[in-house]
């Protein structure tokens, strides 16, 4: 089938777009604005094959979205493109309002003008999946209870209220409309070709530099971490058998506390890297405790066992041999770096959050 793939150049949408091209016989056309996070470079071979095309589109321009799908005639959407990032999101809102929002109702409302034009076995076969987060439910104030789809949308940040808004788009144009939609909330995802402005890849590139490891608070906070190829074989498993009106969890059963994650990135490296930085003599001494993120949600934890039992898929990476991995991957590909390393954005998030002291346990051993 022919997909159309929207925000392919970005983290997620770009692993989707390689596992497509590499595993299966699918086609892609990758509609994407090229936002700061946005990047061709992360689509490596894919981009070469006959089956991939790319559009530079704007999902709120409406007029532009209906003339690829005229040209392109996709069988299926997935919906990828949005801005992602919370911290972003608590600096300014409203690019998350445009394009989660506003940009997910424009392209509803052409999908669904052009599903409706379809014939009949065309008609049966199409889908539009949206691709979502589990920040939707808001956070679990405990070490236990997991998400499942049946947990109350509570979402905390503007980013995940844009999201949550986005979930419910869609599901009303299914209700409203017949559009034939796929709905999944996936965990936080870490892997190659991360922006660096998420935990676990700008981690890695500030030890690299010598650079404070800022902790929001006390680094108590717990995520379930998912190896992106991990999703992206999820999101095109869901796309291809699941069930049509249906919300899909999906999630790594990796629970960590964030220092937990930093720390594991710092002995990674001491294995990986151990030319340390001038002036370093172990990375975790970096580690600096900053001002705590505004309405910073506690704990997230996934039940993926909808889609174990309905559709065979379990994630194959652990959190061991992910970050092993992705820590590795960053050591070796500088060039796609510096390529996306603008370092505007941090002079905010470090105002923000305060001036960047030494950890207690630097200063101790100072
Ligand atoms: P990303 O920020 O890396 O990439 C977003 C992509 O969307 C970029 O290529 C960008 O250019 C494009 N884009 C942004 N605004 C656009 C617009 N108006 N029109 C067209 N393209 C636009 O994001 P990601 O981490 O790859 O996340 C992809 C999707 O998965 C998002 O919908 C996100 O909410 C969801 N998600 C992310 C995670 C995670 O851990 N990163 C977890 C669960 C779900
Ligand atoms: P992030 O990667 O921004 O993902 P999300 O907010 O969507 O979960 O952050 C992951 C966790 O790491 C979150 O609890 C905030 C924390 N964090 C830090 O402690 N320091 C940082 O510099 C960043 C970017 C995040």
């Amino acid at each position: 089938m022919k997909i159309l793939v929207t925000g392919g150049a970005g983290f997620i949408g770009s692993a989707v777009i390689r596992h497509v091209i590499a595993e299966t016989e699918h086609a892609v056309v990758n509609v994407d604005a090229l936002t700061y996070a946005g990047n061709l470079a992360s689509l490596g071979e894919a981009a070469d094959s006959e089956r991939y095309a790319f559009e530079r589109v704007d999902i709120g321009d409406a007029e532009a979205l209906r003339e690829v799908f005229a040209r392109h005639q996709p069988e299926a959407v997935m919906h990828l493109a949005a801005e992602s990032h919370v911290d972003r999101s608590i600096h300014g809102p409203a690019d998350f309002i445009q394009t989660n929002l506003v940009g997910t109702g424009v392209l509803l409302e052409v999908a669904r003008e052009y599903y409706e034009r379809l014939d009949a076995p065309r008609r049966a076969a199409f889908r539009f999946h949206h691709v979502s987060t589990d920040e939707v439910y808001g956070d679990l104030d405990g070490p236990t209870g997991l998400f499942t789809e049946e947990t109350p949308y509570a979402p905390s940040s503007p980013y995940s209220a844009s999201k949550a808004g986005s979930d419910h788009l869609v599901r009303a144009w299914y209700r409203t409309f017949g559009l034939p939609v796929l709905v999944t909330n996936c965990s936080n995802n870490y892997g190659p070709y991360h922006f660096p402005e998420k935990l676990i890849p700008l981690m890695i590139l500030n030890a690299r530099a010598g650079k404070p490891l800022p902790v929001y608070g006390d680094g108590s906070q717990i995520r379930d971490w998912l190896y992106v190829e991990d999703h992206a074989r999820a999101l095109v498993t869901v796309l291809e058998s699941g069930r049509v009106g249906e919300t899909y969890n999906i999630g790594g059963h990796n629970e960590y506390r964030n220092l937990e994650v930093v720390e594991h990135i710092c002995a990674l490296l001491e294995e990986l890297a151990p030319e340390h930085p001038a002036g370093v003599t172990r990375y975790a001494e970096l580690i600096t405790y900053v001002k705590d993120r505004p309405g910073h949600d506690l704990r997230y934890a996934i039940d993926a066992g909808k889609i174990e039992r309905e559709l065979g898929w379990r994630p194959r990476e652990t959190f061991e041999s992910g970050l092993r991995k992705t820590v590795q991957w960053y050591l070796d590909n500088d060039a796609w770096i510096t390529d996306v390393t603008s370092g505007a954005y941090r002079e905010w998030t470090r105002r923000h959050y305060g001036e960047q002291t030494p950890s207690a346990e630097a200063q101790a051993k100072e």
